[in-house]
């Protein structure tokens, strides 16, 4: 047998995943890591407990999975996008990470503006610019740790250190050097242009490669601690969303991702780059080659769930906290949750915006709230939903996946809200087994990443909307989105006072 390995290293933990031919996952691994977060708004990681926790997954996936070391042919990555891991002459980072959900970057991002120009820097990168993005980042270090920044001599992405580390190959793949804001989309090089304006040294940007580019082999030394063969081959991989999208097959025009993990995305496949969005999504390269996908996403969707247990449930498990939900109409008996916890991104590129809960009576109990938590999420998503419908895509079927597709009841409420039918894969393991599908690809199991996908991708369950519900929804959505205009100015005020 042979097998492959996707890595996907996530926000709060790296996951491993053994691969089989037929795409059957044979082994998975999960090795968690903190998130430091020093100040309201901080967001870091130490990108050594990254190459720790990965190596420490491998070990434990050569050791108690069922391949011998080789029969293992090849590993790909998918990453967290967007953090800043700044690189000195001996390739060890200067400072921790800062990670994509950090939203430290507000002065920065009105910099990016001033000097590049909002229609200049929409032009050339097609994306506008958000504090999570990696290259405000790179300008808040420049700006308030000077002397570190004059030390770093490149940069590159969470998962292209750890790739670094397994191989001793610096490289940076399309997919997730969309998301810098150096990458000039139309040429698909780094720009020039914007590096120029903004005083940034275009050298600190890394060779670029293709997702399915194979990055050197794993070291000896690697293989040694690891257990894996050296002759494991190592393919670039992709920018966590984009490896989503070929997990679940979304690899041609008409086909669109939901994926719930901590944060939430829409995702739509675009087979070029010369569309028009304004701005209003993300545009990024694809882990195909010569493939785009545009993206809305909300910052805390997952994350609001999670943060909703552990401050009002600590202790119980998910299953406890959704008991019952099922029993609250849609509408949450008056109750709307906006998932703003952390800011928000699409449609309203806010860091200052935080989340409420409006309407709350004597009568709710808390089952309410969890049912309006994920009603807010839910709708948070079906902003970027509408989005693409009134910019001409039709959006009848969307493919759900991430945590959020563990509760049926969730991808009922999906159906009803996106007024569209919701597909379930049998595997919800999107970006890790996209990551496998690169290396099976790279590996030529496959000619292209479709047949792939043809042979990987399984279809569990279909949710149709209840026209009643979607009816319902229809009209509970516009006051939705009427909450973010009236708390706008409200939180702009509170926010002095956060700490
Ligand atoms: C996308 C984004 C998040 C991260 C999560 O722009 O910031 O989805 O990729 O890892």
């Amino acid at each position: 047998m042979s097998y492959v390995i996707g890595v996907d290293l996530g926000t709060s933990a790296v996951k491993l995943l053994l691969v089989d031919r037929k795409g059957t996952i044979h082994y998975e691994v999960s090795k968690s890591y903190p998130l430091i977060q020093e100040k309201n708004g901080y967001s870091e990681q130490d990108p050594e407990e990254w190459v720790v926790q990965t190596k420490t997954g491998l070990k434990e996936l050569v050791e108690k999975g069922p391949a011998s070391k080789d029969e293992i042919e090849g590993l790909s990555f998918s990453g967290q996008m967007h953090g800043l891991v700044l690189l000195d002459e001996e390739n060890e980072p200067l400072r921790k990470a800062i990670l994509w959900n950090d939203t430290r970057t507000t002065a920065q991002c009105k910099k990016i503006y001033d000097m590049v120009g909002e229609k200049q820097l929409l032009e050339i990168t097609k994306n506008p610019a958000l504090e999570g993005f990696t290259l405000p980042k790179i300008l808040w270090v420049k700006e308030h740790e000077p002397e570190l920044f004059n030390r770093a001599r490149s940069f590159v992405l969470p998962k292209d250190y750890v790739r670094y580390h397994l191989t001793g190959e610096l490289a940076m793949d399309y997919s997730d050097a969309a998301g810098t804001l150096l990458l000039d989309l139309g040429a698909n090089n780094w720009s020039g242009e914007i590096c120029e304006k903004l005083g940034i040294d275009i050298n600190l940007c890394p060779p670029l490669v293709a997702s399915t580019d194979q990055t050197g082999h794993v070291l000896p030394d690697i293989a040694l601690q690891t257990g894996l063969s050296a002759s494991v081959k190592v393919f670039a991989g992709g920018a966590d969303n984009a490896c989503g999208a070929v997990g679940s097959g979304i690899l041609e025009e008409g086909k669109t991702l939901c994926s719930i993990g901590t944060s939430g995305v829409v995702l739509s496949y675009e087979s070029s780059n010369e569309k028009d969005f304004g701005g209003q999504v993300h545009y990024f390269n694809h882990g195909a080659k010569d493939a785009y996908y545009t993206m809305g996403v909300t910052l805390a969707a997952g994350y609001s769930l999670s943060w909703f247990k552990e401050v009002f449930a600590n202790g119980e498990s998910f299953e406890q906290l959704l008991n019952q939900v099922e029993t609250v109409p849609a509408g949450s008996n008056g109750l709307m949750f906006t998932p703003y916890v952390a800011g928000e991104r699409t449609p309203h590129a806010d860091s200052t915006i935080r989340g409420s809960f409006i309407g709350m009576d004597s009568s709710h109990t808390r089952k309410e709230f969890v049912h309006a938590v994920m009603e807010g999420i839910t709708y948070s998503l079906n902003e970027s939903i509408e989005i693409f419908r009134n910019n001409g895509k039709t959006i009848n079927q969307v493919i759900s996946t991430g945590g959020g597709t563990k509760n049926e009841y969730w991808l009922q409420m999906q159906a009803d809200i996106f007024n569209a039918e919701i597909i379930k894969l049998s595997s919800e393991q999107g970006p890790g087994m996209g990551a496998a599908m690169l290396a099976a690809y790279g590996c030529e199991w496959f000619d292209s990443l479709q047949t792939c996908a043809e042979a990987f991708v399984e279809v569990e369950r279909s949710f149709k909307p209840e026209p009643n519900k979607a009816g319902q929804y229809a009209e509970l959505f516009p006051i939705y989105q009427d909450v973010y205009a009236q708390t706008k100015s409200l939180n702009e005020r509170l926010s002095y006072y956060r700490k």
